[in-house]
């Protein structure tokens, strides 16, 4: 019996004859011989036909064949170093070949498209190189972020997406009609967690959260995954040590497992071998004041216009990739004025204008890929903060309830999954980083 491998472990079978399931990448020809790319979602290899090997109609057959093609090759593992692939260095003498369907006129060919015609197509445009290596990339940090709250001791636990209330500001919200009453896709899973934390210390969701931005950046997307990390008996100086030991660590484990897959990417590796505990920590009051002096420096108006800040402003895009250049690691910037966070963070001491929050800000203009902060721990102060907020209290009894109880100092913070991606992989923009995203302008396929 002929084993059917997968690609990506090619290297166990040199010598050995083998069949491979997969799709025509592409092909040329030359002579007696054919050089097939080929592809079956492992790995991609090269697969050597000779005229004699396999007769005339087939070798005619082959020539013509167009991308995408789905077919199963047999024939001899060999190493070339020359042979191109994933991984490199290895290809496939053939013997035989089925063709199970013949194509011709795929719509995405090596020509160049532009990115609405390739998105009209995301359905095949994932099956290109890039788009494979980037959700290869996707996965492995999805699965180093499981690795590394598991190993800690977390206990992974879901909450809803359903859900009566806001978290994140009222005006990103999805409404959905609940069996006539109103309801709101999740914002964060957050709330719940810190339910979760009562009962069982150290918890983390994982999942889609959706958010109704009205905005076209390449930052933002209405549907992403969230990780969310909430820890009992953690204040802001625990969540800062917990997050750089956390983003090392998918940092240095998605490198040390996709090392192909970033090269295909022509992601600049060294900048990422970098990335290593501790980052730098500044209050926003050193933030405001270090964007006041690259403004002043600047000699762009229209980078000057961009980098307009007073303190008590939120950070936007430029503020953010202006002050990440500064340094080549992440960037904790702590205590944001109150008025530009949510509702539900401790307030810095003697200082009311100020909270508890932390962003962790991604180096080379990727911006924020964490928000957390501690929480509030008082009763009194949450119920007086609800209020500010004017949020309905009939939905945020049960929160309130939760430092009745065994109140304690905690903190938790949510990590953006495809911003992750998005600066890992070095992407432009973060529609690529999903299979299937879901923007502003939109929802298809
Ligand atoms: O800063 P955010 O809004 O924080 C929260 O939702 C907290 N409840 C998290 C927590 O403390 N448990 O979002 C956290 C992260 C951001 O830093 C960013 O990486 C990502 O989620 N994010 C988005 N990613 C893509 N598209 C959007 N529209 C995003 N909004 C937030
Ligand atoms: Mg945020």
């Amino acid at each position: 019996m002929v084993p059917t491998i997968r690609i990506e472990n090619i290297a166990s079978y040199v010598g050995q004859q083998v069949t491979i399931q997969g799709w025509l990448y592409n092909s040329t020809h030359k002579g007696k011989l054919i050089f097939l790319r080929l592809r079956d979602g492992s790995g991609m290899t090269q697969g050597v036909v000779f005229r004699p090997d396999v007769g005339d109609d087939l070798f005619e057959m082959l020539k013509q064949i167009g991308q995408e093609s789905s077919l199963m090759v047999t024939g001899t593992v060999r190493e070339n170093e020359r042979a191109p692939g994933v991984p490199k260095g290895y290809e496939v003498g053939v013997e035989q070949i089925k063709v199970l369907q013949e194509t011709h006129e795929y719509p995405i060919t090596p020509k160049e498209h532009g990115v609405e015609f390739l998105m009209d197509n995301r359905h095949l445009w994932l099956r290109s190189s890039l788009q494979w290596a980037v959700m290869r990339v996707r996965a492995t940090i999805k699965r180093a972020i499981i690795d590394f709250l598991d190993d800690e001791g977390f206990l992974n636990i879901d909450t809803p997406i359903i859900t009566p209330a806001a978290a994140e500001g009222t005006s990103t919200l999805f409404e959905i009609d609940y069996f006539d009453e109103k309801a709101f896709l999740a914002q964060t899973g957050q709330l719940y967690n810190e339910a979760n934390i009562g009962a069982f210390g150290k918890v983390y969701c994982f999942g889609p959260t959706f958010r109704a931005e009205k905005s076209k950046t390449r930052r933002h997307l209405a549907e992403f995954w969230m990780v969310e990390p909430e820890m009992a008996f953690f204040d802001l100086d625990d969540l800062m040590a917990f997050e750089e030991r956390f983003v090392e660590y998918i940092v240095q484990t998605t490198l040390a497992r996709r090392g192909p897959e970033l090269e295909m990417l022509e992601r600049d590796t060294t900048v990422l071998a970098n990335i290593k505990a501790p980052f730098p920590r500044m209050s926003y009051d050193e933030a405001v004041a270090r964007i006041q002096a690259i403004r002043e420096a600047a000699d762009d108006p229209e980078l000057k216009d961009l980098l307009q800040i007073e303190w008590g402003d939120d950070f936007g895009s430029p503020h953010e990739t202006e002050l990440a250049k500064q340094f080549g690691q992440p960037v904790f910037v702590y205590g944001y004025p109150t008025q530009v966070k949510a509702f539900y963070m401790e307030p810095w001491p003697g200082r009311p204008e100020v909270c508890k929050s932390v962003d962790l800000l991604a180096p080379e203009g990727y911006g924020e890929i964490i928000g957390g902060s501690e929480r509030m721990s008082d009763p009194d102060v949450l119920m007086a903060a609800i209020k500010r907020h004017e949020l309905p209290l009939e939905h945020y009894g049960w929160y309130v309830d939760l430092r009745k109880y065994g109140s304690v100092p905690h903190s938790g913070f949510g990590l953006g999954l495809e911003r992750t991606v998005a600066w890992i992989c070095g992407l432009e923009h973060i529609r690529q980083t999903s299979p299937f995203p879901r923007t502003l302008n939109r929802m298809k396929p």
